[in-house]
């Protein structure tokens, strides 16, 4: 991989382990570096480690001190839709409703390069303005929106994972492609992008309220002719949908099912939402290695339903998990404002399990496993959701040889009382882990993207609090 050459210094926080494994001993799954040296070559991790025993290795080096900062690996983004950056927001529907008035008489316009384009400069810089250095983006059915997603990205060095949308019914015919279109169009964008700089390619049926057979077959020749390949779609968002599927699939028992004939269900497969899947659809999801994207802002903005963590995380049978903004969806950019409505939605499931709702349906360890502690929340927006996206080997954490996307994080910015907020905790930057993950979750149930002072891409500062965006 190309990048840059840096050196940084600063208080530094990421997760080495899944903190659901260290139950009352959550820091064990975390490392925090008071003062911390983050040396980067060529946009990869070359040494970390304490600022002190780094420095002896690297004499001479030009430094950037961030001071009054929480170092943190980039956040990743699971489940978002580029084309819904102008239409985040949209009052008063559910999900069928909403896609049928607001969303896809928008995404038809990005078939035009110039509205694309210029789409896309708002697009990643609001991702970047919120911390966001990853993201898995649904396009449009037209491969120009793949196009100018994959070009923006690049200029950019961002690792990301896109792909065409496949939809043939449940949408306006000018917004419809052909399964045998779907699949040609695909394999060139394939030929194209996919593992070219950082970008990876995401075959993408959108979901199957908006696939017939005939797509949702043609999706499974491209996953076999191109198994390297990730594979991106929705599922079990909200119950109209739930029940549209049982009638387009009457041979399926279960929205699951339809991707398991399809041979889609595995590794690299990530499907949105997941909230009224049964338990055991979060079973089969968790033995083939799939992963769920937890969108708790949009399924809350939609009134879509809970997501039931804890069951997710259920240790016998526990499911990979990234986190989604599903922007538009969502009504934000900000993967902190998605941890404070994972922690709401979690909170919510507490109490329908702590047994004070219906005490024949207490379940104490899942009602706990839904509690979203900063070393949780954190795991899910970094090293977890590089996991369930199969890139843990590349990104998530300051392990040495991963790339060097990274965030500075403030703290004290946000609301105008966060910084007295946070004095509570400290007034002199964080000395212990505790001290950090406190800080950390004041970041996350008052902050916003205002806490994300700079953003760096495979060692190059690409963001800074102010910066603007050259876009109409
Ligand atoms: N299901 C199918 N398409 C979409 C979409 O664009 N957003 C959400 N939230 N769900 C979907
Ligand atoms: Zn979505």
């Amino acid at each position: 991989m190309t990048g840059a050459d840096c050196a940084v210094r600063g208080s530094f926080f990421d997760l080495l382990d899944n903190p659901w494994d260290y139950l009352g001993r959550e820091h064990e799954a975390a490392r925090f570096l008071a003062d911390g040296l983050l040396v980067v070559k060529s946009g990869l991790i070359a040494d970390f480690g304490p600022f002190e025993d780094v420095i002896v290795r690297h004499q001479g080096l030009e430094i950037t001190h961030l001071e009054n900062r929480l170092i943190l690996p980039g956040l990743i983004d699971g489940h978002i839709h580029f084309p819904q950056v102008r239409v985040l927001g949209a009052y008063g529907n559910q999900l069928l409703d909403w896609l049928q008035n607001w969303i896809f008489p928008e995404e038809i316009k990005y078939k035009d390069r110039d509205y694309a384009t210029n789409a896309s400069k708002h697009f990643f810089h609001n991702l970047l303005a919120a911390g966001t250095t990853t993201c898995q983006a649904f396009t449009t059915s037209s491969p120009v929106s793949s196009e100018v997603f994959f070009e923006a990205a690049a200029e950019r060095n961002m690792r990301v994972i896109a792909g065409l949308t496949g939809i043939d019914r449940f949408a306006p015919d000018d917004y419809l492609i052909t399964p045998d279109d779907f699949y040609h169009q695909t394999k060139s964008l394939i030929e194209r992008f996919h593992r070219k700089g950082r970008g990876l390619y995401a075959i993408t049926p959108r979901f199957a309220v908006g696939c017939t057979t005939a797509m949702m077959d043609r999706s499974r020749q491209l996953k076999e002719e191109h198994p390297d390949c990730w594979v991106n779609t929705h599922i079990s968002e909200n119950p109209t949908e739930v029940k549209s599927v049982r009638d387009f699939y009457p041979d399926c028992r279960d929205y699951t099912e339809v991707h398991e004939v399809h041979g889609l269900l595995g590794p690299k497969f990530t499907a949105g939402h997941g909230v009224w899947l049964s338990d055991d659809e979060l079973r089969r999801f968790s033995s083939s290695g799939a992963a769920i994207s937890f969108c708790p802002m949009s399924n809350l903005y939609l009134g879509s339903g809970l997501f039931r963590l804890g069951r997710a995380l259920d240790p016998e049978f526990r499911v990979r998990l990234s986190l989604g903004t599903d922007m538009g969806g969502g009504n934000a950019f900000s993967l902190i404002r998605v941890l404070d409505e994972a922690y709401k939605v979690g909170m919510c499931n507490n109490t329908l399990l702590d047994g004070s709702v219906n005490p024949r349906e207490q379940d104490t360890a899942e009602a706990e496993r839904n509690k979203l502690s900063p070393y949780r929340a954190f795991y899910l927006a970094t090293l977890g959701g590089a996991k369930s996206l199969y890139l843990d080997d590349v990104l998530g954490n300051f392990w040495v040889g991963k790339e060097a996307d990274f965030i500075a994080l403030d703290w004290t910015a946000g609301q105008p009382g966060t910084s007295w907020h946070q004095s509570l905790i400290t007034t002199e930057g964080p000395t212990s882990i505790e001290q950090a993950a406190q800080l950390l979750f004041g970041v996350m149930v008052v902050g916003d993207d205002r806490s994300v002072d700079e953003t760096w891409i495979a060692g190059k500062r690409l963001y800074k609090t102010g910066d603007t965006v050259e876009a109409g």
